[in-house]
């Protein structure tokens, strides 16, 4: 398997570092073979190239099996249009890559379940999947245009019904294999958009009679996502919805720093974790890895198909959090069992290398 390693900015290049040696760890255990290769993303491609998006780091990325994204943004850029910025690399590399299902887990943690500013009556056992729709709407929608003069600015929501289509289908193949419930979310009291979301989705159920559909609007989402999130299964909905949600929905599993994510259905599966940058942190070995080792056994998942191999990863995670570790993201300065990026890495490492072994002693943090 060849993965191309993206770490991109802030850092996106210290989680990626702690992910791609558990994956090598975990790919050797599994006597899986493993290629990577390094490329350019974001504000350290328009430093070191000029562009944010190089062709080699396309080229790189469309011959592997999958590619493995740190973070992307850097407040050196933000005077620039979207146009130039940073961010506008990763958007042409999902392009290029072709995923038009982005898969968001998120799912309460037993071992955080005071790490989340919610009551924990409110998220514990939460276990959703949110599959936001990567390719089409605001992102990409044409016309746009900023005219500074006129002092207007506007962009295009469009959509067609394959492309609700598509990701409706592996949204249903999700909550299948799921607990065979769907929420599709819109705002079809509002948008046109919305009113053809809504019409496709109910379309598509019919192929899948096993799994209940609702249709809900994207504000009232917002809500039960924070005062009922056990309701849902699996949740459905369009590119900018799904960024909004899936950030809110990050507090469900104590920290954004621990929610990953796979996009699926195109030419090269991507892999990234769904928090950002974090340019106020970088370089300080303090940032949580887990949600990019979390997407590393994504990968495992979905390119390689090793369900035990992307288990091991998952469990040495949760065994490093039932055992107390804790990045400063999920605890406070005064915690003993406080550790930096690396030593969550190592510790993950160790456990994913003794798989069921006894509680874990020797490491000095
Ligand atoms: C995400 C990020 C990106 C997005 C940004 C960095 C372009 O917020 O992956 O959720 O909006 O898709
Ligand atoms: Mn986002």
């Amino acid at each position: 398997m060849k993965v191309t390693v993206l770490p991109g900015d802030g850092v996106g290049k210290e989680v990626t570092a702690e992910a791609v040696r558990i994956l090598e760890r975990v790919c050797s255990v599994h006597g899986e073979a493993l290629e990577t290769e390094t490329g350019l993303i974001g504000g350290v491609a328009i430093r070191e190239t000029g562009l944010p998006l190089p062709d080699e780091t396309i080229e790189t990325c469309l011959k592997s099996d999958a590619v493995l994204l740190g973070a992307v943004g850097s407040p050196e850029f933000d005077d620039l249009p979207p146009s130039e910025r940073p961010e506008i690399g990763l958007l042409k590399l999902r392009q290029a890559l072709g995923g038009f299902a982005n898969l968001r887990p998120s799912k309460a943690v037993p071992a955080l379940l005071d790490s989340s500013p919610l009551r924990r009556e409110v998220f514990e056992k939460t276990d959703l999947l949110i599959v936001r729709e990567l390719l089409g709407g605001l992102y990409y929608g044409e016309p746009r245009a900023m005219n500074q003069n006129a002092g207007e600015a506007f962009n295009t929501m469009r959509y067609s019904v394959p492309e609700i289509e598509r990701v409706a289908r592996i949204a249903f193949e999700s909550a299948l294999a799921r607990n065979k419930k769907m929420t599709s979310v819109d705002k079809a009291n509002v948008l046109e958009t919305s009113r053809l979301w809504r019409q496709t989705v109910t379309r598509v159920a019919a192929d899948y009679p096993s799994v209940e559909l609702e249709h809900i609007l994207v504000d009232a989402c917002a809500m039960h996502l924070v005062t009922n999130p056990r309701r849902f299964d699996v949740i459905l909905t369009e590119n900018l919805f799904g960024d909004i949600l899936s950030d809110e929905a990050s507090v469900l599993t104590g920290s954004m720093g621990m929610l990953p994510s796979a996009t699926i259905g195109g030419n090269v599966d991507f892999y990234e974790p769904v928090h950002g940058s974090a340019p106020d942190i970088e370089g300080r070995n303090i940032a949580n890895p887990l949600g990019a080792i979390a997407s590393a056994a994504m990968l495992l998942r979905y390119t390689l198909k090793n369900e035990s191999a992307a288990r091991t990863i998952e469990q040495a995670i949760d065994r490093a959090l039932e055992d107390g570790y804790r990045t400063i993201d999920l605890t406070g300065m005064d915690d003993p069992k406080l550790v930096s990026t690396s030593e969550m890495g190592q510790i993950v490492l160790e456990y994913v290398a003794d798989g069921s072994n006894a509680s874990h002693a020797s490491l000095a943090v």
